[in-house]
């Protein structure tokens, strides 16, 4: 190891020097990130100062300077959470303005909120700062939790209860607002329905409920005329966010072309134009869609993405073949298939046209962005094998290009694209399976991923070796349900039974499924 001569204090201050004045051009997104925060700032410590607590004539400004400095120092910390942690919203211009938006928002609503409420309170004679606990400010933890995630909804609902605590002056109100937001949060954790929202409103109703109840407890007010009006203003806080949460969640979706949870679930439904279009025009696509979909719903519940968006993705992956479905193998069901009278070639330039529609598909039909990547990348740059095969059987003895018989990418660069892309190819090769064993399709599956994985199309996402033995255990857990073994009942003469009055009259009278067409008939063992 060589022997670094120590600097001299002249170089060191030379360095820092260099360092300072190259700041600017290495960190200018930062230093503008910096600028924004600090206007945001400027309007959160507006939010939460009233015009009378400003009075810079009796020194206001002090007091005005010092919260605009502590909610900087929140928002810092905050700002440095997101850029550690979330890098992914991090990278979206679009996430992190609607993020802004929703910081400044809530607390500039609930400033409103605040007017409204210590005018009622006034109304009704009484003293004392009840009204506070009717400010739903927990509406801007569950917007957060349903548009980005739960880890950020508690980076929020910690933001929210110390600004709140200094807005109020009140250690009280910032516990509250915790309390109330974290429970919003968790309240629509796995949210996919619009009815879940009153559910979770209700939750906070109760949270808020046990906090005003402690707080007055705490305080020695459990029993003074306070105590019914904080209670009322309490649940009047949880009712409003269910009011807000209901009515902005839309907007946000169409102004921002978002889709939560609840909006996917949406997808799904099977009227659905596209997925009606599928289902009637390529009934075979539609089902090797929802075995993809299976797969890729339990595979993401494993590796920990959601497993919603895995299931929507896979649903919509092949969309592209309604339009052509005679040219694809599922929708055959006997019929001649065309491409024997093609070149392969053409077969492989008609297989590739399936993405091209996809894709232009789900921009008429305004699916979300992940749904367009999942169509466009689910092939990756794979090889068309059969197709290769043939041409290099016709080709007689000079390989084409193979270059050719490959799709056009980009390979698959989310983890739900590559999640699509290999139950995709598992499901497509477990029809191939004639007798489909837990060993042969263990087997199957172990080589398909290898062989996706070898090929390097999963080098551009964020997949581990970890994340691949879990995705194969879970693809081999839902093709061994899909495919598990089934018993043979013994041939039985319904004839026996005629005329008799004791006979059986239907299946369910003799606890077992029958097809009601042939006399050989299997039951599922589980
Ligand atoms: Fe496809
Ligand atoms: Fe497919």
């Amino acid at each position: 190891m060589k022997n670094v001569p120590p600097k001299s204090k002249a170089q060191q201050i030379g360095d820092l020097k260099k360092k300072v004045a190259e700041y600017p051009t290495t960190h200018r997104s930062d230093l503008n990130n910096f600028g924004i925060l600090g206007c945001i700032s400027f309007i959160v410590a507006l939010a939460i100062n009233s015009p009378s607590s400003v009075n810079f004539a009796e020194g206001g400004f002090g007091h005005f300077l010092g919260s605009l400095l502590i909610v900087q120092l929140i928002l810092f910390v905050f700002y440095k959470d997101i850029k550690r942690y979330k890098p992914v919203y991090y990278s979206d211009r679009k996430m992190m303005i609607l993020l802004a938006i929703l910081v400044v928002g809530t607390l500039i609503m609930n400033r409103f909120f605040s007017y409204f409420l210590a005018a009622v309170q006034r109304g009704s004679d009484l003293s004392g700062d009840a009204f506070m606990y009717g400010i739903p400010i927990a509406a801007g933890a569950m917007l957060i939790t349903l548009i980005f995630d739960f880890h950020l909804a508690i980076s929020f609902s910690f933001v929210m209860s110390l600004i709140s605590g200094i807005w109020m002056q009140s250690p009280h109100f910032a516990v509250y607002t915790f309390v109330g937001s974290l429970t919003a949060a968790f309240a629509v954790l796995r949210c996919r329905r619009r009815s879940t929202l009153v559910r979770a409103g209700l939750y906070v109703c109760a949270a808020n409920l046990l906090t005003v109840a402690i707080i007055l407890l705490l305080k020695g007010q459990f029993l003074s005329e306070q105590a019914l009006a904080s209670v009322l203003f309490s649940l009047f806080s949880g009712l409003c966010v269910i009011a807000i949460v209901t009515s902005v969640l839309p907007i946000i979706e169409y102004s921002f072309q978002l889709r939560t949870d609840i909006s996917l679930v949406e997808l799904l439904d099977h009227d659905q134009e596209l997925l009606r279009m599928l289902m009637l025009n390529a009934p075979g696509t539609y089902h090797h869609s929802v075995i993809v979909g299976n797969l890729a719903e339990a595979a993401a519940e494993a590796i920990g993405v959601n497993p919603l968006m895995a299931r929507v993705t896979a649903y919509y992956h092949d969309i592209g073949k309604a339009k052509m479905p005679e040219y694809f193998v599922e929708n055959l069901a006997g019929a001649v298939n065309k491409h024997e009278k093609l070149t392969p070639h053409m077969s492989s330039i008609i297989l590739i046209s399936h993405v091209k529609e996809g894709l232009e598909l789900a921009r008429q039909y305004k699916l979300p962005k992940p749904v367009l990547d999942v169509i466009q990348q689910h092939h990756g740059t794979s090889l068309m094998t059969y197709f290769y095969q043939k041409a290099l059987e016709q080709a007689g003895g000079t390989p084409p290009n193979h270059e050719e018989f490959r799709y056009p990418g980009p390979r698959p660069q989310t983890r739900i694209a590559a999640l699509v892309m290999m139950a995709d190819a598992v499901e497509a090769a477990t029809r191939s399976l004639a007798e489909a064993t837990p060993a042969r399709i263990e087997a199957l599956v172990e080589k398909i991923i290898n062989n996706i994985f070898l090929d390097g199309q999963i080098d551009e996402c964020e997949l581990t070796l970890k994340d691949l033995s879990k995705i194969k255990d879970s693809f081999i857990h839902v093709l061994l349900s899909i495919f598990h073994r089934r018993i043979q009942y013994p041939d039985v003469d319904m004839r026996q039974f005629a005329g008799r009055q004791e006979a059986p009259r239907t299946d369910r009278d003799r606890g077992t499924q029958t097809n009601g067409s042939s006399g050989k008939e299997s039951a599922k063992i589980c």
